[in-house]
């Protein structure tokens, strides 16, 4: 189990995109650690959704950082463009890239943090010789390309493989997730040793409003970090 604070990664992919300066700013002031930009490209994922321009439209927004999560063939081609845009870090999956280090040590040249992710049947041992370089792991708890799908809960024991190589390998890495967070999962995945929880649908789609259900994620994650 991760002992420290749970950081939220307000997902804008479920935000209301008519008022999405607005929804940062909600989501800013109720306490985000940062916010996470889904890109889709219709290719690597069967969805398309936003590109470089939102990163730009947001950067004068809000002070957190912009991390993006590329679900996107061939990433080497966009990376500057996104940092030039304003993103302070790039997820980058494994799957389906041939040079991951590559990629890995471009994101770095660029001076932006850096993390790896792992769809849901990817094995969590990918991860161990590029550990030492990235600053994040991603694990993803759905089949990326959609918001406000079902959390899948056979990830749950590589989520608790990646924390133990974490703690050995590359201590201060963080671990997020990513898909199907809510207030009943969130305990599940904190337990397990995540430290960043991505929610989109669960703090944007709340009838309740941004402030209310980021409340009501920390709450659930403080259970697990608790024991009660
Ligand atoms: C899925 C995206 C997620 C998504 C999460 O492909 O990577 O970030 O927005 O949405 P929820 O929290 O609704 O599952
Ligand atoms: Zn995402």
């Amino acid at each position: 189990m991760y002992k420290g604070a749970v950081k939220l990664a307000p997902s804008i992919l479920a935000a209301d995109f008519a008022r999405l300066g607005e929804q940062v700013k909600e989501a800013e002031k109720a306490g985000a650690d940062r916010i996470h930009v889904d890109v889709m490209d219709g290719h690597f994922v069967p969805n398309i959704s936003m590109g470089a321009v939102i990163v730009q439209s947001l950067r004068p927004v809000t002070r957190l950082p912009l991390e993006t999560h590329l679900m996107i063939s061939d990433p080497d081609l966009f990376l500057e463009e996104f940092a030039e845009a304003g993103s302070d870090s790039l997820l980058v999956h494994w799957e389906g890239n041939n040079n991951l280090h590559r990629t890995v040590q471009r994101v770095k040249a660029l001076g932006k943090h850096v993390g790896v992710v792992i769809n849901p049947a990817t094995p969590a041992s990918v991860l161990e010789e590029i550990l030492p370089d990235v600053d994040q792991v991603l694990v993803m708890t759905v089949n990326p390309g959609f918001g406000a799908q079902h959390f899948i809960h056979t990830t749950l024991p590589k989520i608790r493989r990646v924390r133990q190589m974490i703690d050995e390998i590359k201590p201060g890495c963080d671990l997020e997730v990513d898909g199907g967070i809510d207030a009943t999962t969130a305990p599940l995945v904190v337990e397990a040793g995540a430290n960043v929880l991505v929610a989109g649908s669960a703090i944007f789609g709340d009838s309740e409003g941004v402030a209310a259900a980021m409340k009501r994620l920390q709450a659930a994650a403080g259970k697990a970090r608790s024991g009660k």
